[in-house]
């Protein structure tokens, strides 16, 4: 297993991560199950949107000093009772991560390289000073409630299972420290398209005045933080009519970081160019799986800062050519459209551009069990 580690954050290689559900924790006792008095009826599949419905159950475990990660349990879904001077409400300290289940077309259900969004989830826990959590446990409790709920898995194309693992400070008090008592949960939800547009291009505004994410802060953390520091200015552009906004660095205002809540790429003339993990960016997952695909087909791919200049350049010069979002929500969303300032560009005719599509088209394969596993990034459960 190969991993890189950046401003010390550590993402997911690739290579032997599959497997069956059976491959791991095999020796371990199942969590407890309390099932639901009251299953739902699964929503129409045609209607599902993105993350608004939930499935029956959650998986949950809590964390006190001393007594570390315990209890954890597959209960029916519920609200949490928490308390108003939980720490999470009033400091912030949280962390997520968010990984897909599909229904394959062998009608198994896999999960979309569990162990690098578990390792994930543990790296970046650390950064929220959050205690760590075990990433055998933490991919224990997607497997089976995956398992117990894989009824729930939407079959139409495009369609998944949703997975939301979450790590919360409950302790009740208002002094500024880490809290010493946490909630893990995991709930799930099936979903349709991220983007009501689908794969069509969005348009998106280049956000010049606010920034998402500085330097040493908290931008390469899947932390609620960073999602509310993003919205005003995501509110703001589609006021004006754009989808998204795309980030710019935080010190100079001139390099590309993330476009809406997803990695960035660019194909100028024969290359792939994406900016670096340096912090302030998302270690992808998605990211990840789309830059180990491009170097298997032999595309020239480089981590490296790219500037706004750069782009406009290619732009007037015809060597910009694809502009695309990546991430577990959406998969590839590609890009028709960029204003900077007063210019506006138009990517591929804003027309979806051969390799976004490529890219698509390959991971999903992969993801529903239609074309070879060859990096073993799928678990069936
Ligand atoms: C993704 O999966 O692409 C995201 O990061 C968006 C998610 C927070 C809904």
């Amino acid at each position: 297993m190969t991993t890189q580690a950046h401003a010390g954050v550590a993402t997911a290689g690739h290579g032997h991560e599959s497997g069956t559900a059976g491959d791991w924790g095999a020796a371990e006792v199942p969590f407890p199950v309390a099932r639901t008095s009251a299953p739902r009826a699964r929503p129409d599949e045609a209607a599902l949107g993105f993350g608004a419905l939930f499935t029956d159950h959650m998986f949950l475990m809590e964390y006190a000093e001393g007594a570390g990660w315990h209890g954890g349990r597959l209960e029916a879904y519920r609200p949490l009772v928490i308390d108003p001077a939980a720490a999470v409400l009033h400091y912030a300290q949280a962390v997520f991560d968010g990984l897909k289940a599909f229904k394959g077309v062998d009608g198994r259900v896999r999960l979309f390289r569990p162990q690098a969004h578990v390792r994930r989830l543990a790296e970046l826990a650390r950064r929220l000073s959050i205690p760590a959590l075990d990433e055998g446990v933490a991919l224990r409790s997607l497997v089976e409630l995956v398992r117990l709920e894989r009824d729930w898995a939407p079959t139409a194309p495009g369609t998944a299972l949703y997975a939301r693992p979450t790590i919360i400070a409950t302790e009740p008090f208002l002094g500024v420290r880490a809290a010493r008592e946490y909630l893990y949960f995991v709930i799930l939800s099936p979903v349709g398209a991220y983007f009501p547009e689908g794969l069509r291009p969005v348009r998106i505004k280049v956000e010049e005045a606010r920034v998402r994410a500085a330097p040493g802060g908290l931008g390469g953390a899947k932390t609620g933080a960073n999602y509310a520091a993003s919205l005003l200015a995501g509110e703001e552009a589609r006021q004006e009519g754009y989808s998204q906004v795309l980030w710019l660095d935080a010190t100079e205002h001139r390099y590309l970081e993330e476009v809406g809540a997803m990695n960035l790429m660019v194909r100028i003339g024969d290359e792939v160019v994406t900016p670096p993990l340096s912090g302030t960016i998302l270690p992808g997952v998605t990211r990840d799986s789309a830059l180990t695909l491009l170097r298997e087909w032999g595309i020239p791919v480089r981590e490296r800062p790219v500037a706004m200049a750069e782009v406009l350049r290619a732009a007037r010069d015809g060597t910009l050519r694809e502009v695309w979002g990546t991430g577990t929500a959406a998969v590839v969303a590609p890009v028709g459209e960029l204003t900077y300032r007063d210019e506006r560009v138009t990517v591929n005719d804003g027309e979806t551009g051969p390799l976004a599509r490529r890219l698509y088209g390959a991971l999903t394969a992969i993801q529903y069990g239609a074309a070879p596993d060859t990096y073993g990034w799928t678990v069936a459960v």
